[in-house]
């Protein structure tokens, strides 16, 4: 998986990402509105393109006077999972944290999804807590938080140099 870019957003992404929400969410998904909202804030949706279609998407939210961002949603579109585009965009989420000086990203799994447990386990975040009845079908979540350091995220240098050798 490494011919995708990773980008910020643009309305016209609008169509697809419902596309993918509605596919991959059976619910708590993000509507068509907070989709709007997001892509004009400018911030914290990254896409995964590759040849005019949107194959995943990840949503960061930033607020004031806090350094510790949340991971607020992750998905990849069904033919193209397991192929490393859901780490790929997560350690490009945790990039544009610690570029925007965050020391922490936290956020919220179902204890029943073990994919998404197993990824972020791979990528160093750890239990801080659970909330019974979180979502929306009464099952509970699981707070995970990873602390962002220098060693923790790749330089952009890194990431040119892996994208040159052809292993994102
Ligand atoms: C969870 C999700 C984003 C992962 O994206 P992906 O592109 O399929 O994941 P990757 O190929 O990057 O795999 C990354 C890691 O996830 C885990 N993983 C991937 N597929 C897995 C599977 N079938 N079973 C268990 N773990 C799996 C592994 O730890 C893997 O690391 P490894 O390849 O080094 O072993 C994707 O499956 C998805 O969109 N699921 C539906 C929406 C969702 O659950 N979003 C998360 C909400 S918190």
């Amino acid at each position: 998986m490494k011919t995708s870019v990773l980008r910020k957003a643009q309305h016209q992404d609008l169509p697809l990402l419902m596309a993918i929400e509605e596919t991959v969410f059976p619910g708590d998904r993000i509507s068509s509105t907070s989709f709007q909202r997001f892509i004009k804030k400018n911030e914290g949706l990254v896409v995964a393109e590759q040849n005019g279609l949107i194959l995943g998407y990840v949503l960061t939210l930033y607020r004031a006077r806090t350094s510790i961002a949340r991971l607020y949603s992750l998905a990849v579109a069904p033919a193209t999972q397991g192929k490393g585009l859901g780490k790929r965009l997560m350690q490009q989420a945790e990039q544009d944290a610690w570029e925007k000086g965050c020391i922490a990203l936290r956020l919220e799994v179902r204890s029943d999804n073990q994919k998404a447990q197993s990824l972020y386990q791979s990528l160093g975040y750890t239990e801080r807590g659970r909330s019974p009845g979180y979502y929306e079908d009464g099952q509970e979540a699981i707070r995970l938080e990873k602390l962002l350091t220098l060693d923790s995220v790749q330089t952009t240098v890194e990431r040119i140099i892996r994208f040159e050798r052809g292993i994102l």
